[in-house]
């Protein structure tokens, strides 16, 4: 055995130890989440190499077993046959080589990246970092060929170095197939602009240097972390998570065209991605079914992380299939998450002012669609109060703004998280209704407004014991066609 490979199983079975000790205790602490996927124990951030293969769904992640705060990246592993239901895999890489890890500087690892299936292997395409070395951020790839155990590749690093449109922040390669050749992008900055790098092979080991393929127009941020960039109908589109400084802000994704012989992305139509704060790094993948998929990070960078002292943080949202209509990009929970229903309950047709308590034990975890009639409405606000306290000081609230065309989640009063609010911007839809869809889970929010024009993701945390459900109307009166709710089964359970 080589001695890559020697040291490499060695981190991976300390770190596999380390959960195997945590994992009973941490599965039954506070504020764990019933449908979302989590790590078994410890720190999480960007869902890393979603792929399909060999019938089934993998999700690495971005990993620290060690402990509830960030550290030497791993990744993580686990999947799934139904984007619903996770299996906890072996963890599938771990730091132990010059380019992927250090000794005394505060930073290093196996950062994001991505997977691909190339003839019946599978190849991890990841950043290696180390604090404070030349070049800081490389590229490497790693294969397996039952799905479970990678080897890094001996000729690591397969980029070592950046090129000359990028800086020493030079990460998270996203790979894809186009054609018969292999395209990489790679995040990066320079004169204070954000970038997406492109690369081109035809082995995923020797890659070719194309030039950029697209960057900030001045606005969109100084900094592209994890680009991802994907052929969906005839078009192509760019996911990018943009720094502005040090700060991490909303992911956006950006339709357009790709020109491959140019190695050129041209922007046409911009949009925020997710209006929620907990929403960053989400990646895409393509099924079998021909579904663009996508997966986020659901917390973001220096937000304040309850869960941290029961010895976790950070989860992944719903899966979310990727539906273009000219325009605009659709997030649609993707069918499978129906699976998980039960309990249903429907009201018909109502009309209400002021105030009106739908459940005074709403079930924490839940799905609520809410169909508004808006022509038949005279209010100038629509609430919805969710996990409300009995004597209603502690509620989460969804407002929809009819005059400003605006939904606000209001997190001031949600219990122990972050605070503030998230506003989106809505369109009635031509039939003169507005469809709101909420997965609630015990520490999140998940709105989809119009099947997933725009989504609003939050975490809260309420006390357990904050279940009321009311809807408020300011200003007249609220007509509503339909409020159908399910109580969500565990996945976890
Ligand atoms: C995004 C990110 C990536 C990096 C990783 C490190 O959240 O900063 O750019 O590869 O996290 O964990």
């Amino acid at each position: 055995m080589n001695s890559i490979h020697t040291k490499h199983i060695e981190a991976l079975t300390k770190a596999n130890q380390e959960i195997a000790a945590k994992q009973e205790q941490i599965k039954n602490s506070r504020y764990r989440l019933n449908y979302h996927f989590m790590a078994p124990t410890g720190w999480i951030n960007d869902p890393n190499g979603l792929v399909f293969y060999n019938g089934e769904y993998h999700l690495f992640y971005q990993f620290y077993p060690y402990a509830s705060s960030w550290g030497p990246m791993h990744w993580g592993h686990a999947k799934s046959t139904d984007l619903v239901n996770w299996k906890h895999m072996p963890v599938a890489l771990a730091p132990s080589e010059s380019y992927d890890a250090g000794e005394g500087v505060p930073g290093y690892g196996c950062f994001s990246g991505s997977a691909v299936v190339n003839n019946d292997e599978l190849v991890l395409i990841y950043t290696g970092h180390v604090d404070g070395k030349t070049p800081m951020q490389v590229q490497n790839i790693a294969t397996s060929t039952d799905g479970v155990n990678f080897e890094k590749f001996e000729n690591n690093p397969v980029i070592d170095n950046f090129p000359e449109h990028a800086t020493h922040d030079f990460r998270d390669p996203k790979v894809w197939q186009y054609e018969d050749k292999w395209y990489m992008v790679v995040g990066t900055k320079k004169d204070g602009k954000g970038k997406a790098v492109l690369y081109v092979s035809e082995d995923l080991k020797n890659w070719e240097y194309k030039g950029v393929a697209a960057e900030s127009n001045g606005t969109q941020g100084d900094m592209w972390e994890c680009p991802d960039l994907f052929p969906i109908n005839d078009r192509h589109v760019l996911l990018v998570s943009p720094m502005y400084g040090t700060q991490n802000e909303k992911p956006f994704y950006v339709i357009g065209d790709m020109d491959y012989d140019k190695g050129v992305f041209t922007q046409d139509v911009y949009k925020t991605l997710d209006y929620g704060s907990d929403f960053y790094a989400p990646q895409t993948l393509i099924d079998d079914k021909g579904r663009r998929i996508m997966i986020g990070w659901m917390e973001k960078w220096l937000t304040k992380m309850p869960s941290q002292e029961y010895g976790w943080a950070g989860a992944m949202t719903i899966a979310r299939e990727l539906v273009l209509e000219g325009d605009i990009m659709k997030q649609k929970p993707v069918d499978e998450l129906e699976e998980l229903r039960t309990g249903y309950k429907q009201l018909d047709a109502f009309e209400f002012t002021e105030i009106k308590t739908i459940n005074d034990q709403q079930e924490s975890v839940s799905e609520v669609i809410i169909d508004v009639n808006v022509n038949d409405t005279n209010a100038s606000k629509f609430g919805i109060q969710l996990r409300c306290s009995k004597d209603g000081e502690e509620r989460t609230e969804i407002m929809v703004d009819f005059e400003n065309k605006e939904i606000v989640m209001d997190r001031e009063r949600s219990g122990v998280g972050e605070k503030g609010t998230s506003k989106a911007p809505f369109v009635v839809k031509e039939n003169g209704t507005l469809n709101l869809r909420i997965f609630m889970d015990t520490t999140s929010l998940e709105l989809f407004v119009n099947g997933g024009e725009q989504v609003i993701t939050n975490r809260i945390f309420p006390d357990e014991t904050s279940k009321r459900f009311n809807l408020v109307s300011q200003g007249g009166k609220v007509s509503i066609n339909t409020l159908e709710s399910w109580k969500l089964n565990s996945i976890w359970k």
